[in-house]
């Protein structure tokens, strides 16, 4: 298990935390191993009801480490970073996240798999996958107009400028904006207060409400992932990420994108 990925449990709850604080919570294919074995050991542990998502106090995640994408780039569906993607987005538990800081790349897609999400009133959402030469992930171009409507989620993702807490549940993908310093305390009882109800209750509402979306997500998790695979490797994003590597900005002229 990966140290940059810390479990706990408290009662029926079991918190995945992403905890790499130096690198603003970056996410490597290690640690999306860990929180892909965290979620299944929840999801086949009986005693769980409810798992929570959170980062540190200044910061939910960056999203993907860059770095780690430029030496390690997922090759294929089984990839750790597609085995997260499955297990999250077909959790019978409910999911619930606690957002401060920055919430970047997948630190804003887990989100619209999560079933109740408290945004401290710092959180900064960002969908960054344009400006890398990317397409978005996590079944986000699937979602995102779904929750948010056809032109909230296209300005969010086609010119994926970084946006703030009020936004974010005006997208409608936040259930509630409570000042930074709440956020965590506050998911944590309503984890618990799911925790408290019946357990069948609980998941079969959730698999209800999902129920008509499920086809839909599948399939655009697959056509996301091809198509991010493939333009992982051709020249913008390339340019975008030798352009993070360097800590400049990127320059995309002449470069044929
Ligand atoms: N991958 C790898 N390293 C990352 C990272 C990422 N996604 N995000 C941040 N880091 C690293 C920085 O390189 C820096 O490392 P260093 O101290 O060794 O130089 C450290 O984390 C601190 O980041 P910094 O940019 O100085 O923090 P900040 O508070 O000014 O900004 C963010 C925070 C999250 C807004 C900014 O780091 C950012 O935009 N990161 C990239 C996000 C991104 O594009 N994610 C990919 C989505 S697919």
């Amino acid at each position: 298990m990966s140290a940059d990925i810390a479990v706990s449990r408290r009662g029926a709850v079991v918190a995945i935390g992403f905890d790499r604080p130096g690198k603003k919570n970056a996410l490597t294919s290690a640690m999306y191993e860990a929180a892909a074995d965290a979620v299944q050991a929840a999801e086949s542990d009986a005693q769980v009801r409810a798992i929570l998502f959170h980062g540190t106090p200044e910061v939910f995640t960056a999203g993907n480490d860059l770095n780690d994408f430029i030496a390690r780039p997922p090759g294929n569906e089984e990839a750790p970073v597609f085995r997260f993607l499955r297990l999250v987005a077909e959790a019978a538990n409910p999911l619930v996240a606690a957002v401060n800081g920055p919430a970047v790349g997948i630190g804003t897609t887990l989100l619209l798999h999560c079933d109740l999400v408290y945004a401290g009133d710092d959180a900064r959402f960002q969908l960054p996958f344009t400006r890398l030469g990317l397409v978005p992930e996590f079944a986000s171009t699937y979602l995102l107009p779904w929750v948010a409507g056809y032109q909230r989620a296209a300005e969010l993702l086609l010119l994926g400028e970084p946006f703030d807490a009020a936004r974010a549940l005006e997208a409608g993908f936040v259930t509630r904006v409570v000042p930074a310093p709440a956020a965590l305390e506050t998911a944590w009882a309503a984890a618990d207060k799911l925790a408290a109800l019946p357990a069948a209750s609980v998941r079969n509402t959730k698999a209800l409400m999902k129920r008509a979306h499920r086809a839909g997500i599948e399939a655009q998790l697959a056509a996301e992932g091809a198509d991010f695979r493939r333009m992982l490797h051709e020249p913008a994003a390339r340019e975008a990420f030798a352009a993070f590597l360097e800590k400049r900005a990127p320059d995309f002229r002449g470069k044929g994108v």
